[in-house]
C-alpha cells in the first residue's frame, strides 16, 4: 500500500459503543484516536433501541472524530448476540488452465455458500478451514498449485438478517457507511492472537457485558463460533441482589475490589456496600462479594468448556484459551479459568498496533481494535485484486458491427471487391 488510508472500526457493544480510528499504510495500522460511550440500546448483544443506539454511536464517532482530526464518513460494524450460528459447508469447481488462480478460489468459495438457510438468516463471514487441490488436503493457500480439481472446507457464519440491519441502520441513521459487518468475536481475535497460536489451536473467550462469544481456531482456520447468552452485566446484577446495594454501585464494587476467585482474597479484606433506599452504607467481608462473583464465572467457563467438547475439537486447542472483553478485566479471571478450561489461559491485548496504543491497550478494546485489522486486511485484498485484474490478457472484446457511412455495409465492400 503506498498511500495511506483511514480506516474506523465500530464496536456496537450492550454496555458501550467504541469508534477506533486507525491509519493503514504499509507498514501497518497507527491508531488516531477513539470515542468510548455507554450504551443502553443492546441487549445481550442485539439492538433493542434504535435511538439510544443511535445515540451513542453518534457521540463515540463524535469524540474519535475529534481526537482523530478526521472526517468519519465509513465504519466497519461488530455484529453479536446468540442469533449468530455457525454450520461446516463445502464446495468444489474445476480448475481452469490446470494452475489454481485467485478467480478459482472465488468461485469455489462462493460454491460453499450454497447451503439451505432460513430465509431470514444471512451469512456473514465464509470462512476457509481448508483447501483441496485433487487428492491433496490440508491446503492454506491454493494459488499457484497444479490441479485440476479445487475443493474448500469452510466454517459459514450465519446471523439473523434483522440483527445485522439494525446495526446498519444504526450506523446510517448517524449519516455513516457501513462497509462491512463482522462478527464480534472474530474481530477480537484478529486483534489479539498470534499466527502461531492461530496454527496450533487457539480458543478466544470474549466476556462482555450481555453475551460470552467463544470462537476456536484451529489448523489455522476458525472452526467453531458461538455465543453464551451471559456475561458481566449478570455477575452485576447478582451483586446487587445478593449485598441488597444498587445497580451503579454493584458495578463499581464489581469492578474495584471484585475477585473470580474466592480463594485469592484474604479474610480480613473489608469493602463499603451502599444501601438501597436510604439505608447507611455498612461494611462487609471482600470474601462476601467473591463468594457472589464466584459460582457466576464457574459456570460460565464450565458452559464454554463444554461448548468446547461438544465440538469434538478440544483435543486440537494446544494453544490454551485466550479471554477478552471488559469482564475479563477481573482479578482472577484467568487463573480461574485455568482451573475450570483445564488448559493455559492468558489475557488477550490488542497486538500489531502503533500509535496512541494506550488508549486501546485493555482487552475490552480488542473488537474495535480487531475491526480496524479487518478493514485494513479487507482493502489489501481488494488491491490485489484489482492488481490481479490488471494484469490478466484481455479478453478479445466483441466490436458490433457499425453501419458503413456509404450504405454499402461489409456485404457491400464484399461484393464490391469481386
Ligand atoms: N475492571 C473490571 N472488572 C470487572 N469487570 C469489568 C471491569 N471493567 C469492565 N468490566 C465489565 O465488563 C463488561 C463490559 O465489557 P465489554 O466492554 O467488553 O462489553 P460490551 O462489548 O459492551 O458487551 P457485549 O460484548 O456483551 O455486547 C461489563 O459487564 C463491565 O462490568
Ligand atoms: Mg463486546
Amino acid at each position: 500500500m503506498e498511500t495511506s488510508e483511514i480506516v474506523v472500526g465500530l464496536d456496537i457493544g450492550t454496555t458501550k459503543v467504541a469508534a477506533v480510528v486507525g491509519e493503514v499504510d504499509s507498514d501497518g495500522i497507527t491508531i488516531l484516536g477513539v470515542g468510548n460511550v455507554p450504551c443502553k440500546g443492546l441487549r445481550k448483544g442485539v439492538v433493542a433501541n434504535i435511538e439510544w443506539t443511535v445515540k451513542s454511536i453518534a457521540e463515540a464517532v463524535q469524540a474519535a472524530q475529534s481526537m482523530a482530526g478526521v472526517e468519519i464518513r465509513t465504519v466497519y460494524a461488530s455484529v453479536g448476540g446468540s442469533h449468530v450460528r455457525s454450520q461446516l459447508s463445502d464446495g468444489v469447481v474445476a480448475v481452469a488452465g490446470g494452475e489454481v488462480g485467485p478467480e478459482d478460489v472465488e468461485r469455489v468459495l462462493e460454491g460453499a455458500r450454497a447451503v439451505a438457510m432460513d430465509a431470514d438468516r444471512q451469512i456473514l463471514h465464509v470462512l476457509p478451514r481448508e483447501f483441496l487441490v485433487d487428492n491433496q488436503d490440508g491446503i492454506r493457500d491454493p494459488v499457484g498449485m497444479s490441479g485440476v480439481r479445487l475443493g474448500c472446507k469452510v466454517n459459514l457464519t450465519t446471523a439473523a438478517t434483522s440483527c445485522v440491519q439494525n446495526v446498519v441502520r444504526c450506523a446510517e441513521r448517524c449519516g455513516l457507511t457501513v462497509a462491512d459487518v463482522v462478527l464480534a468475536p472474530l474481530a477480537s481475535a484478529e486483534s489479539v492472537l498470534s499466527e502461531d497460536e492461530k496454527e496450533i489451536g487457539v480458543a478466544v473467550i470474549d466476556i462482555g457485558g450481555g453475551t460470552t462469544d467463544l470462537l476456536m481456531y484451529v489448523d489455522g482456520g476458525v472452526a467453531h463460533t458461538s455465543v453464551i447468552p451471559a456475561g458481566g452485566n449478570n455477575v452485576t446484577s447478582d451483586i446487587s441482589m445478593g449485598l441488597r446495594t444498587p445497580m451503579a454501585e454493584a458495578e463499581r464494587l464489581k469492578r474495584n475490589s471484585g475477585c473470580a476467585l474466592g480463594r485469592m482474597v484474604a479474610d480480613d479484606e473489608e469493602i463499603e456496600v451502599p444501601g438501597v433506599g436510604g439505608h447507611a452504607p455498612r461494611k462487609a467481608a471482600r470474601r462476601m462479594l467473591s463468594d457472589i462473583i464466584e459460582p457466576r464465572i464457574e459456570e460460565l467457563f464450565a458452559f464454554a468448556r463444554r461448548r468446547m467438547e461438544e465440538t469434538g475439537l478440544l483435543e486440537q486447542i494446544s494453544a490454551g484459551a485466550v479471554l477478552t472483553g471488559g469482564a475479563a478485566l477481573m482479578e482472577g479471571m484467568p487463573e480461574f479459568a485455568e482451573e475450570i478450561l483445564g488448559m493455559p489461559v492468558r489475557l488477550g491485548f490488542p497486538i500489531g498496533i502503533r500509535g496512541i496504543t494506550q488508549l486501546v491497550q485493555g482487552p475490552q478494546y480488542a473488537t474495535g481494535v480487531g475491526l480496524v485489522r479487518h478493514g485494513a486486511t479487507m482493502l489489501t485484498q481488494a488491491r490485489e485484486r484489482a492488481v490481479v485484474h490488471a494484469l490478466r490478457p484481455r479478453e478479445p472484446v466483441e466490436r458490433e458491427v457499425k453501419p458503413d457511412r456509404s450504405g454499402k455495409g461489409i456485404w457491400g465492400w464484399l461484393k464490391a471487391a469481386f
